[in-house]
């Protein structure tokens, strides 16, 4: 039987976590929008044509921002498209997913939607086929109080409110030849510079997130960060990463794994921020907005059959990645690496919210349904709120295909707001539950209240319409305390959250 020891103390602290990890994205692509959080005329749609049952789901999860309307999408958007009276919007070609977008949806629209999800919303501007007018112009018609063209004109549109958007990012992935309008780091730093400097200048209250490469995978990973730092970094508040896995050739060890090139991405990058901080003597810190990660390659390829067959068509079916046990452990683990990084990583989101490589999945006309990856993602943003801990975690290792030393035993822990504490952890390990001992004689007289567990027999399995609760969470052995010291049994592939209250 494998053991693992973890100890903590209240004072071993990573830092406070911004509720904002626990993000998601909404892009106008596939069936995200239309077919997704909007499909008028089905039995659960409101007034405004948004299905209630998807609602239902998406608050469950608490998600505090939602980045829209992109993605690729936005590198060819005129936001302009997306408001005044819907019968006027124009139907433009979408260059980024070949598919037509009605603008049915708009910035209205999905701010109203955002209100009633109890989320904020997260804007992403065009960098790529337009630039720093149009960035400068949206930022006025959302968040200007009035008495000037674009606020106007908002107020004119039925929004006398400002929306009040506090969270905008400076284009998508500007560096990936299948972007509309790609730059170089050096074009890109200063579009952003420029952009930023008005948004700024239009509400100061705002916060900017600078492109990071779009994958850590790129030729010019690492010298993009640093080029383009190097001229908007006084501007801008975060640096975006996005990272996605996929496990094609059936490696289910070395598929869990992947969590530790996420953490070596993330501390990567933090060290290319500090040092064009350090170069430019600036007193400014960086932080990381994780704004695309998740598991995707489920879909790729009937993607490309739906686009042969269908090019042009509205709201495809696409990037609708049909999740199994394996990618609920990963996205587990991918949210213990944030959790460990906290300090720097202010904001993620987990792309994306609905259908399209999503938690929540719809049929047209049917039902609506939490995949397997939505419960590590609704435990982590229901108790992962508070202090993240830093914890001392020994555990048994394994070697696999890209990685040795992978511990059998992904762990870490959160001080939560009300004196309670909650471990997270995945055990890695195909065949043998772990026995864990975990310290915690700091936090005075705590006692196991709750051992959730998601475990199935199978990693294969999922989720469906008719069968959504076949992979889902149970009540896990609680465990023993004695003396501040818990004994709890991990089971094997398993994810796990473990609370311990006064
Ligand atoms: O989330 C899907 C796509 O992945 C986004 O549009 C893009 O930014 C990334 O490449």
């Amino acid at each position: 039987m494998k053991k693992a020891k973890m100890i903590l103390d209240r004072d071993f602290s990573i830092g406070q976590i911004d509720k904002r990890l626990y993000g998601s994205f909404i892009e106008h692509l596939g069936r995200a929008v239309y077919g997704g959080i909007y499909e008028p005329g089905h039995p659960t749609a409101d007034k405004s044509g948004f299905r209630r049952d998807v609602m239902d789901l998406i608050r469950k999860l608490d998600v505090p921002i939602v980045r829209y309307p992109g993605g690729n999408f936005v590198s060819g958007f005129n936001w302009e498209d997306s408001i005044g009276p819907v019968e006027t919007r124009p139907r433009r070609l979408d260059l980024a997913w070949a598919t037509t977008e009605t603008n049915e949806v708009g910035l209205h629209e999905f701010a109203e939607w955002a209100k009633d999800a109890q989320t904020e919303v997260m804007y992403a501007v065009n960098l790529g086929s337009k630039g720093p007018d149009e960035a400068r112009n949206v930022v006025e018609y959302a968040n200007h109080k009035g008495g000037t063209y674009w606020s106007d004109l908002r107020i004119k549109n039925g929004a006398k409110d400002p929306f009040d958007i506090k969270l905008w990012c400076l284009g998508n992935e500007m560096d990936g030849p299948w972007q509309m309008c790609q730059k170089t780091a050096y074009e890109y730093g200063r579009v952003a510079r420029e952009a930023g400097k008005m948004m700024k200048w239009v509400d100061s209250s705002i916060e900017l997130v600078a492109c990071g490469s779009s994958s850590h995978d790129m030729p010019t990973f690492g010298a993009w960060e640093y080029q383009m730092l190097d001229e908007c970094y006084d501007q801008v508040d975060h640096v975006s990463i996005h990272r996605y896995y996929g496990n094609p050739t059936g490696d289910t060890p070395g598929f869990l794994a992947r969590s530790m090139d996420m953490d070596a991405f993330i501390k990567t990058v933090v060290s290319i921020c500090d040092a064009v901080g350090g170069k430019k003597h600036s007193k400014k810190k960086l932080n990381l907005s994780f704004d695309e990660w998740n598991v995707w390659y489920h879909s790729n390829a009937q993607d490309k059959e739906i686009v042969k067959q269908d090019k042009w068509g509205k709201a495809l079916p696409l990037l609708e990645d049909i999740y199994n046990f394996e990618d609920a452990l990963l996205v587990g683990s991918m949210l213990i690496t944030m959790l460990r990084n906290a300090d720097r990583v202010k904001v993620a989101c987990m792309a994306q919210l609905v259908n399209v490589i999503a938690p929540i999945m719809t049929r047209n006309g049917g039902g609506a349904w939490a995949q397997t990856i939505y419960w590590p993602l609704l435990h982590a943003s229901k108790y992962g709120r508070g202090t993240a801990l830093r914890p001392i975690v020994q555990s048994p290792t394994y070697d696999c295909s890209d990685y040795t030393d992978v511990p059998f035993l992904d762990a870490t822990a959160v001080l939560n707001s009300d004196g309670s504490v909650t471990l997270f952890a995945v055990n890695r390990d195909m065949k043998e539950n772990i026995e864990l001992t975990c310290d915690l004689r700091a936090f005075g007289k705590l006692q196991p209240s709750e051992h959730i567990v998601l475990h199935h027999d199978d990693v294969k399995a999922v989720n469906s319409e008719s069968a959504p609760n076949n992979v889902s969470p149970k009540k896990g052995t609680h465990g023993k305390m004695d003396n501040g010291q818990l004994s709890i049994s991990i089971p094997a592939l398993s994810w796990n959250v473990i609370r311990l209250t006064k």
